[in-house]
């Protein structure tokens, strides 16, 4: 028997990012609204994280609606509609039901039926794990345009008497439309993780553990800080610097360095280590936000576009990393 060959689809040869919007959480709590219970206070939780505020969401707001309102506000932005959509991509860590998939909901929600759609599961990483998917989607003729969220609800899993993470914790989604464009908008993707290191942020227990003995209580995360801090300066920083010579740019060719929003001194170590110049904004969001996990990059990129310090194809190298121990980079021309 003679099979036939197959066909295979192939797509533009270039993508970009069309369209970007952001929701947060719609409570402000400030330093002191937390500091009691892990016997901290604002000065030190200002100088160790340069967090200022976090933005949280209230009871009735779920991922979901996080979610959803960041994909409308992205795909108005991008100039389409729902029905343009052909593949919703969610990152969380933070969706309360293991199944079916938050993405499935939103693309129903927005109208995008019957897009493709998935969660996926790279914690602070997930964004920029969405991108490096979309483009290789578009390009290769899977999909057109594809809704890329990240999502969290991250006040549902802290412990308020958690000093290890719980303080560091906001809630928001920050989504972008990922399509065909006439030039090179999103450089390659340079990712890994590192399993090994997988006790470094976690959840305490288990859901079946819970099931088990409930006396455990509701799963919330911790995390080892200080190993965390120095993987992410030390390991990171390298990752970013590869991505920037995988998109063939140089540090003072890029506009924009939106690193996951996890730490404000982390940030300012990579700055360092990367010599940016002084001429590349960097995203700084965490002060008022805190750490939303997927969605800090693009809630830091709609903070940056919204204030006016980045211009429509300005060159962005973005960053994320986290819980896995996993990360991902890239550079990407702002919409
Ligand atoms: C969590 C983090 C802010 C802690 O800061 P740190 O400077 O590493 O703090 P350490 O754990 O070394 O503790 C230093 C001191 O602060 C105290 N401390 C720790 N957590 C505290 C808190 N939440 N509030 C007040 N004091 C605290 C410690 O007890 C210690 O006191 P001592 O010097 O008297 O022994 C920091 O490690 C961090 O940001 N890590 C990475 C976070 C991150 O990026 N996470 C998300 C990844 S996606």
């Amino acid at each position: 028997m003679t099979r036939p060959t197959l066909r295979q689809a192939t797509g533009p040869a270039h993508t970009r990012i069309l369209g970007l919007g952001g929701v947060r959480g719609e409570i402000v709590v400030t330093n002191d609204d937390i500091a009691g219970p892990i016997d901290s206070s604002d000065e030190w939780i200002r100088q160790r994280t340069g967090i200022v505020t976090r933005r949280r969401a209230g009871a009735d707001t779920d991922l979901l609606a996080l979610a959803t309102g960041a994909a409308e506000a992205a795909i108005k932005d991008a100039g389409l509609t729902g029905a343009d959509i052909d593949a919703v991509i969610i990152s969380t860590v933070t969706y309360p039901h293991q199944t079916p998939s938050a993405a499935a909901i939103v693309a129903d929600r927005i109208g995008a039926t019957p897009a493709a759609a998935w969660d996926i599961s790279a914690a602070c990483a997930g964004y920029c794990y969405g991108i490096g998917q979309a483009d290789a989607l578009v390009r290769s003729g899977s999909a057109r345009h594809v809704l890329v969220v990240g999502a969290e609800k991250m006040s549902d899993y802290v412990d308020p008497t958690d000093r290890s993470i719980s303080f560091l914790l906001g809630d928001g989604a920050g989504a972008v439309v990922i399509g065909p464009s006439d030039t090179p908008g999103i450089g390659p993707t340079v990712w890994g993780s590192d399993g090994a290191q997988a006790q470094a942020i976690r959840q305490t227990h288990s859901w079946l553990q819970w099931r088990d003995d409930p006396s455990l209580g509701w799963p919330t995360l911790r995390q080892e800080g200080p190993t965390v801090f120095k993987w992410a300066v030390w390991q990171m920083a390298p990752v970013a610097q590869r991505a920037l010579d995988a998109a063939g740019v140089t540090a003072d060719q890029i506009d924009a360095f939106i690193p996951h929003q996890a730490n404000m001194r982390i940030i300012d170590q990579m700055i360092k280590q990367l010599k940016l110049p002084e001429t590349v904004v960097v995203g700084r969001d965490i002060a008022d936000t805190g750490n939303t996990s997927a969605a800090s990059i693009p809630l830091a990129t709609e903070r940056l576009r919204r204030e006016g310090l980045v211009e429509p194809g300005a060159l962005a190298l973005q960053i994320g990393f986290g819980a896995g121990l996993v990360y991902a980079a890239q550079v990407v021309a702002l919409p």
